[in-house]
């Protein structure tokens, strides 16, 4: 088969990694798409990074296997720990990752505090604290570890009082601080989105999966890669835990309104 009739593979520690695949089927329509979560070891954020990286790569070992000519590691912690050291195996396919969108926070140019919730591990990982000292040295940012919001996510609680009260509790702190913006610095979080938003109000809500996807789009582009069929592609999702149970949240996920 030629190189651009072959699928883009997704990988996540579990369901999060849809959030991305979304943007991805917004963009680029006509590509076939493959999800693989490893919903049966999430969360990853709160392991070593020996286990974090053995887990990334025999995720990316599955999508290799089912011939993807990209691979997007959809989690920010894997790819804070793993991308590297992918890169330097998987010299053939490009790996494209995606890291807290501090970015476009801090260009937003507004008043108020950054709020970047992430993973305790994508957190403490160098590849952020050299995002922050590129983009964020002159601006207020707090990081918010949030393990417990993925394990919400991956029972399918997208809203609700659990959901809330948890919300509120690691936001209280900043409720009389303005806002400017809150980064989604894990891509299970855009699935709370709204309770979010209920929260922090006007603060702008931003997170990474667009410039990933438009970072994927480019080096398809430049690589002459891009699936140029008319047809819609096709959506495959995969995850470690194999019940219909996870089956149906991923196809809840897809279709769930989360602005
Ligand atoms: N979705 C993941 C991320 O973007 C990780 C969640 C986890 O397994 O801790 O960081």
């Amino acid at each position: 088969m030629q190189e651009k009739y072959k699928p883009i593979g997704f990988m996540d520690s579990g369901v999060g990694g849809l959030s991305v695949m979304k943007e991805a089927i917004k963009a680029l329509p006509q590509e076939n798409l493959i999800h693989f979560g490893d919903s049966k070891n999430a969360p990853y954020g709160i392991k070593t990074d020996e286990e974090i990286k053995k887990l990334t790569f025999s995720a990316v070992e599955f999508l290799i296997k089912k011939q993807c000519k990209a691979i997007v590691i959809a989690c920010n912690t894997a790819t804070s720990v793993a991308i590297n050291d992918l890169r330097e195996i998987y010299k053939e396919v490009p790996i494209i990752g995606i890291e807290p969108a501090v970015k476009p926070a801090v260009e937003l140019n507004e008043d108020g505090k950054i709020i970047v919730m992430a993973t305790p591990v994508t957190l403490k990982k160098e590849k952020f604290n050299h995002l922050l000292e590129m983009y964020g040295s002159d601006r207020e940012i707090i990081f918010l570890p949030c393990p417990e919001l993925v394990e919400l996510i991956e029972r399918g609680v997208l809203e609700g009082e659990e959901l809330d009260n948890y919300l509120l509790s690691k936001f209280k702190p900043y409720l009389n601080d303005k806002i400017s913006a809150v980064v989604l610095g894990c891509t299970h979080y855009p699935f709370a989105k709204k309770a979010i938003k209920k929260i922090v109000g006007d603060a702008k809500i931003i997170d990474g999966s667009y410039g990933t996807v438009k970072q994927l789009k480019n080096i398809l582009m430049r690589r002459d890669e891009l699936n140029d069929s008319n047809s819609k592609g096709t959506i495959e999702i995969f995850n470690s835990l194999n019940s219909n149970d996870i089956l149906e949240l991923c196809n809840m996920l897809l279709s769930a309104e989360v602005e």
